[in-house]
């Protein structure tokens, strides 16, 4: 399978879908995600992204966002960000810069209100009755990602160039200040345009102790096929984690290569993504995990109508 743009949850269709237009137009690959990233997180009904994303324990928004560009490496991110309207936007400012390219907290928004970026509150109403009726009593050792999304992962590439982008709200009832694998370079993504790129979503804290992205794009760069390399680092990392004694949380990851070939992987029973292909379309595939049995598959509209998440 090949396409242009490729990214996490069925959330991101019409993102996608703005995305492959603005190819059509002769925009830029950095445009197209940006522009996908964005309409994702300007949906109030998106429970972990942006505009609508569930709070800390304190009842307050912390978002996180990252983008690479694969040409220079360039990483910019902003993380434990309140009430900035597109994270993304910033990061990617950040991602020309050599130093001071990635940016907490105060830090980041004063950054982000110099440059004159939009600030707006970002909790709903609807993510406060949800934070109201949560018990507030949690085990935040027990904080798992969200059923059936996440961090809204954007990856693209066009020409000789790949790049990706992330944008998230993180764990509903984190600590305040907890941040997890998106802003972190080759965990939440990795972009090498002499390679491909590659990112992940589900609890951020497992997903960082294996740099999931980076050792994605690596067994990519040793020749492996973009779906095997999905399929392996995952594996392997789930399988170090349980060495370790640990019970991994979800992890859901995609890839693609400079051949714009595209993979995805879970350990979750399924992992809807949409791809931008390359005749212009963008389609919902879903990653399907059967006791370790990997298959990739088109879903019909029964099997998106029963999908219960985003
Ligand atoms: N993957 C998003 C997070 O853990 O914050």
């Amino acid at each position: 399978m090949e396409g242009y743009l490729i990214a996490t949850w069925k959330m991101a269709f019409e993102g996608v879908k703005k995305g492959q237009d603005l190819i059509r137009q002769g925009g830029t690959i950095h445009k197209a995600i940006m522009e996908a990233v964005k309409t994702v997180e300007d949906d109030p009904s998106y429970h972990s992204v942006g505009y609508g994303g569930l709070p800390n324990l304190e009842g307050e928004v912390e978002l996180d966002a990252a983008y690479m560009d694969g040409d220079t490496l360039g990483f910019g991110a902003i993380m434990g960000v309140k009430n900035l309207k597109n994270p993304i936007e910033v990061a990617y400012d950040l991602c020309h810069y050599k130093r001071n390219c990635v940016l907490a907290a105060a830090g980041a928004e004063a950054y982000a209100r110099k440059g004159g970026y939009p600030f707006s509150p970002m909790l709903t109403e609807e993510a406060e009755e949800r934070y109201k009726a949560q018990e507030k009593n949690v085990d935040t050792e027990k904080l798992e990602a969200y059923g059936g999304h996440d961090t809204v992962c954007i990856i693209g590439r066009l020409g000789d160039t790949s790049a990706c982008g992330v944008s998230t709200s993180g764990l509903f009832m984190k600590l305040p200040g907890r941040v997890g694998d998106s802003p972190i370079i080759g965990s939440g993504c990795y972009a090498d345009s002499e390679v491909g790129a590659a990112a992940a979503t589900g609890v951020g804290e497992d997903i960082m102790k294996g740099c999931l992205s980076f050792a994605i794009v690596e067994k990519i760069r040793a020749g492996i096929p973009v779906q095997q390399a999905c399929e392996q680092a995952l594996g392997e990392h789930i399988a170090r984690l349980e060495r370790s004694g640990h019970k991994p949380g979800s992890m859901s990851v995609i890839a693609m290569d400079r051949d714009h070939h595209v993979g995805a992987a879970t350990n979750k029973k399924a992992f809807p993504f949409v791809v931008g292909t390359m005749d212009g379309e963008t389609v919902l595939f879903a990653a399907v995990n059967e006791g370790g049995n990997m298959s990739v598959i088109c879903p019909d509209e029964a099997w998106i109508q029963a999908y219960q998440g985003d």
